[in-house]
């Protein structure tokens, strides 16, 4: 059997430990590295895995010949730094969402790509849950024909995070827009083929987290003061092929559910669609009747977070382009971009 590839992370965190198991089932990767910036976190975790190459400077990993993949589980700020330093000491990079906080990095970091020849991933992890798997293929079949309409939302009553790294504009870049924003809009791009995004009519403001005594569900804790990021946001986008998407996310509204609601409507000329309860609406113009049916799920036995790193080890063995390219999330973050600009501007955006 070939030789292994040998993965780096970098930034021991939550996120990282829900990419471990994909580690773990790839027949073609194991994590042999790690980096933080906290040295305590990296011994616990270095211990934890039985991984004994472990270095608060990353440029160690990026400097080992013998490491062929960085798996980049920072905070979203560092993700184009980090990256784009992995890409060019010849490692393909897999990275956690956002790719980068804004178009200009996600762009510098395509270039990054383009000058090293290796894959560049998002770990946009919905996309391999098997809801939005068995959805893309009955959309790629043409059940919904052209699709001219979408309505998305991700949005949480009570679900705003109280770390820095979310909630400090210099450290994440943005609010629920970056944070989760980013997730429903892959999906639903993806599932549009992926047109190219043209005008952004946007809001993003943060209409609860500054009200007195204002908390989030997860432990009942406060806000923080240094919350300078939004808490909701909603936009109109237009698309180069005349379709339009209506956006809203939100990690905290007076809402009707707690957990995170997120869900997605696709209007086609064929059919309809609402992920993830997988139903399609069609109706026969000849009989005049309305149908609905739903598509069958095959249950994954792998955690999506795990199943993205199995299929990026498998297109680097294979060939095959990277499964989430980053052309698609330089889209995402056009729009979400958008929206901070209509917000600022009080204007429809061009994207140019
Ligand atoms: N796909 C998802 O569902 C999902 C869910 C949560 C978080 N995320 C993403 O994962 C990333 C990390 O989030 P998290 O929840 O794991 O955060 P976390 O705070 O739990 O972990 C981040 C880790 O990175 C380390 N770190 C910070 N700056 C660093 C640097 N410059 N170099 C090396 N290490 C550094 C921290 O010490 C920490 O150990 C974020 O980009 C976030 O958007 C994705």
């Amino acid at each position: 059997m070939a030789k292994k590839l040998r993965v780096g992370v970098i930034g021991v965190g939550g996120i990282a430990h829900t990419h471990l198991p994909g580690w773990k089932a790839s027949e073609h990767a194991e994590v042999v590295a790690g980096s933080d910036v906290v040295p305590d976190a990296l011994k616990q975790w270095g211990e934890a895995q039985g991984v004994t190459q472990l270095a608060t400077d990353p440029q160690e990993l990026f400097d080992d010949p013998d490491i062929d993949i960085i798996d980049v589980c920072t905070p979203n700020n560092y993700h184009a730094p980090l990256s784009i330093a992995a890409l060019n000491a010849g490692k393909h990079v897999i990275c956690e969402k956002p790719l980068a906080p804004s178009p200009a990095l996600v762009r510098d970091m395509i270039a990054a790509r383009d000058g090293s020849g290796k894959l560049l991933m998002t770990a946009q992890h919905f996309r391999f849950e098997s809801h939005s798997k068995a959805m893309k293929e009955e959309i790629d079949e043409g059940a919904l024909g052209d699709i001219y309409h979408a309505r998305s939302w991700m949005l949480r009553r009570g679900g705003a995070p109280t770390g820095a790294g979310f909630i400090q504009k210099r450290h994440s870049g943005g609010g629920p827009c970056i944070d989760i924003g980013v997730h429903i809009l892959d999906l639903t791009l993806w599932f549009m083929g992926n047109p190219q995004p043209r005008t952004v009519t946007g809001v993003a403001r943060a209409g609860l987290a500054h009200l007195p005594g204002a908390f989030t569900g997860w432990g009942r804790a406060a806000i923080p003061e240094e919350f300078d990021v939004e808490d909701f946001a909603s936009a109109f986008v237009r698309f180069d092929n005349g379709a339009t998407l209506v956006i809203e996310v939100s990690w905290l509204l007076h809402h009707d559910t707690m957990g995170e609601d997120m869900q997605m409507w696709l209007y086609g000329t064929k059919a309809g669609s609402h992920w993830p309860k997988l139903e399609v609406y069609e109706a026969n113009n000849d009989t005049r009747q309305y149908y609905n049916r739903s598509l069958k799920l095959r249950p994954s036995t792998i955690e999506a977070h795990a199943q993205e790193c199995v299929e990026f080890a498998q297109a680097i063995v294979n060939g095959a382009p990277s499964p989430v390219p980053p052309e698609e999330s330089l889209q995402v973050m056009q729009i979400l971009d958008g929206i901070y600009q209509s917000q600022e501007s009080g204007r429809e955006f061009v994207i140019e």
